[in-house]
């Protein structure tokens, strides 16, 4: 049987018309999972719309109004096998009305590549983009400078684009020593699948070479055990049984576990019994699997949805303060001190107070400190409270109970992560 790959999601993300689309879509025609005869089709319908040179786009962009516009509106996916790895591609769109979707795409990515233009070069979403990747915790990226056919693939043109990118994506935490740049033109085909003889100065990867360069995401089963409850049911015979999706470590019949806050706040112990995916009992579960644990020592009222089941030795805090990192979406007017929406965080819901507003970078790049409001595409370090109990961790000591989605009357006004945890209750 053939060994399968390990599974990476990267994603696209840049300013408006900087040639992601495009891209990929040349990248998949040179791999073979677009034919001749359907990128004839394709080009014929660019043409139609008006739009030609939009072909190689235009596989990505499947919807009506993407392709007679000509801009990526929501995000579409695409599979490439590499060497190394089975690939998930999201093509995020770059204009700034659409910045929801590409939220939505970076929460999805394990990387991503930054796409600049060699002929614009940096530009308003190029910042907006490198913030939101840190901010949802993307740290493995690479910058493909393209339309180096625009340049006539100098160096130079490349050189000042990459010292450009290098200052912004400094600026939002990256290093730039360890990130990868690359040259490319996504319509001309240069070093996208082969190096390109027409920029022979460059001795980097091309970019399908450069998948196998990001790094291998792990299943985190290093870290305690951590399984946010999804839902508790009451089993006739077997007795208190909750269901959810462990997010790290591993989960043994026998192990001696908390469950936190649960209904005292303070947590109740409890000792995993049997575990149970698909009706059939398993001997352990690991990160990313959806399971039933019966756990004795818990009765029905002791553990609800936003609940989670931890290590016993290894407890995560219930907060009572935090300090943010949060991008600004769609907020419902501006947002001020004293604001409380609700927090999303794993299967919790839970209003949290804004304290401070302790400072905020504006999509222009410029950082002010103590700002008196945020606005949508702003990133900001915020301080909050939680109006109830809530189990989070930092960014630093476990990523996957770090991060959080903030809503208001129904939609997504923020999302960000736990940097640190000022005061615990327990
Ligand atoms: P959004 O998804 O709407 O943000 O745009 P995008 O980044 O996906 O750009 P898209 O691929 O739609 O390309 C926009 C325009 O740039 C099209 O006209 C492309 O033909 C052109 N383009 C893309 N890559 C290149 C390139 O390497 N060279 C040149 N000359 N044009 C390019
Ligand atoms: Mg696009």
């Amino acid at each position: 049987m053939a060994k399968t790959k390990p599974i990476i999601n990267v994603a696209f993300v840049g300013h408006v018309d900087h040639g992601k689309s495009t891209t990929i879509g040349h990248l998949m025609f040179l791999c073979g999972n677009l034919t001749q005869q359907k990128l004839d089709k394709l080009k014929e319908e660019a043409k139609k719309h008006g739009k030609i040179g939009f072909e190689f786009a235009y596989y990505m962009d499947r919807f009506k109004e993407e392709r007679e516009r000509g801009v990526t509106i929501d995000l579409s996916y695409e599979k490439l096998i590499t060497q190394k790895y089975e690939v998930t591609i999201i093509d995020a769109p770059g204009h700034k009305d659409f910045v929801k979707n590409m939220i939505t795409g970076a929460s999805q990515a394990d990387s991503a590549f930054l796409v600049v233009s060699a002929k614009e070069g940096v530009q308003p979403q190029t910042k907006e983009h490198v913030w939101l990747l840190k901010t949802m915790g993307v740290n493995d990226i690479a910058v493909l400078i393209n339309k180096m056919d625009t340049v006539e693939y100098k160096e130079d043109a490349y050189n000042k684009v990459k010292s450009d990118v290098s200052v912004i994506i400094k600026g939002a935490g990256y290093k730039p020593d360890e990130v990868k740049f690359i040259p490319c033109s996504g319509f001309k085909g240069e070093n996208l699948k082969e190096k390109s003889s027409k920029m022979s100065w460059f001795k980097g990867p091309s970019v399908l070479e450069q998948f196998d360069n990001f790094k291998m995401p792990e299943k985190p089963t290093n870290l305690p055990l951590r399984m946010p409850v999804q839902d508790a049911y009451e089993i006739k015979g077997i007795g208190t049984v909750p269901v959810g999706k462990i997010e790290t470590g591993i989960m043994k019949p026998g192990q001696k576990i908390v469950v936190l806050p649960g209904r005292t706040g303070v947590g109740v112990e409890g000792e995993i019994k049997t575990i149970e995916m698909h009706h059939e009992s398993l001997p352990s579960a690991e990160p990313g699997d959806n399971v039933g644990a019966n756990i004795r020592g818990l009765g029905k009222k002791d553990i609800a949805r936003g609940d989670v089941i931890c290590d016993a030795n290894n407890r995560p805090k219930v907060v009572e303060e935090f300090i943010g990192q949060i991008a600004i979406i769609s907020p419902l007017g501006v947002i001020a001190v004293g604001y409380t929406p609700v927090f999303h965080v794993h299967t919790a819901q839970v209003p949290c107070k804004f304290e401070e507003i302790i400072s905020k970078t504006s999509p222009d790049g410029s950082t002010v400190e103590k700002p008196d409001f945020l606005k949508s595409g702003d990133v900001a370090k915020v301080r909050v409270k939680p109006m109830g109990n809530l189990v989070l961790e930092t960014q630093a000591v476990n990523p996957h109970m770090s991060r959080f989605a903030i809503r208001d009357a129904g939609q997504t006004v923020a999302a960000g992560v736990c940097i640190e945890i000022t005061k615990v209750k327990a």
